[in-house]
């Protein structure tokens, strides 16, 4: 799958942010190691702790119905409505977490789009060197 189909269904995932309190709308979508795709969005909480990220929402969805390989990730975030965005919304520090129990840090790519056409592309490793994971406690 291309890194623009890939956005495009982050931006349709985006449009059902739930985001009231920030107002930052955030779709993501992620690809498996088969070739599925698993979307989702941030659903903010009034109590603030409960929020979960679009990433952790995609990831949760894709390993609920099996899935726990990954190939690469696009995200889409920002206050703006519609298809495009001014800044690219890299993932929280939990979010990288979550995706090191999953996906192999040196391989899976983590696409952070302005809009179908405006991405960068980084390594899990680049963004989270020396992280924590399964292999730790093995
Ligand atoms: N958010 C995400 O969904 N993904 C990110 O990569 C960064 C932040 C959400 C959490 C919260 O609902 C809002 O954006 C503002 O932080």
């Amino acid at each position: 799958m291309t890194n623009q189909e890939l956005i495009k269904s982050a931006v349709e995932a985006r449009k059902n942010a739930y985001a009231p309190y920030s107002h930052f709308y955030v779709g993501a979508a992620i690809e498996t190691e088969e070739g599925s795709v698993y979307t989702g969005c941030n659903i903010e909480n009034a109590a603030y702790g409960p929020s979960n990220c679009a990433e952790r929402t995609a990831i949760f969805k894709a390993v609920s119905e099996g899935h726990r390989k990954f190939r690469k990730i696009a995200i889409i975030g920002g206050h703006e409505a519609g298809d495009q965005v001014a800044g690219f919304a890299t993932p929280c520090g939990v979010c990288r977490q979550v995706m090191m129990e999953f996906c192999e840090p040196s391989h899976f790519e983590i696409v952070v789009a302005k809009s179908v056409e405006e991405f960068e592309t980084y390594t899990l490793q680049k963004l989270f060197p020396e992280g924590f994971g399964p292999a730790n406690l093995s």
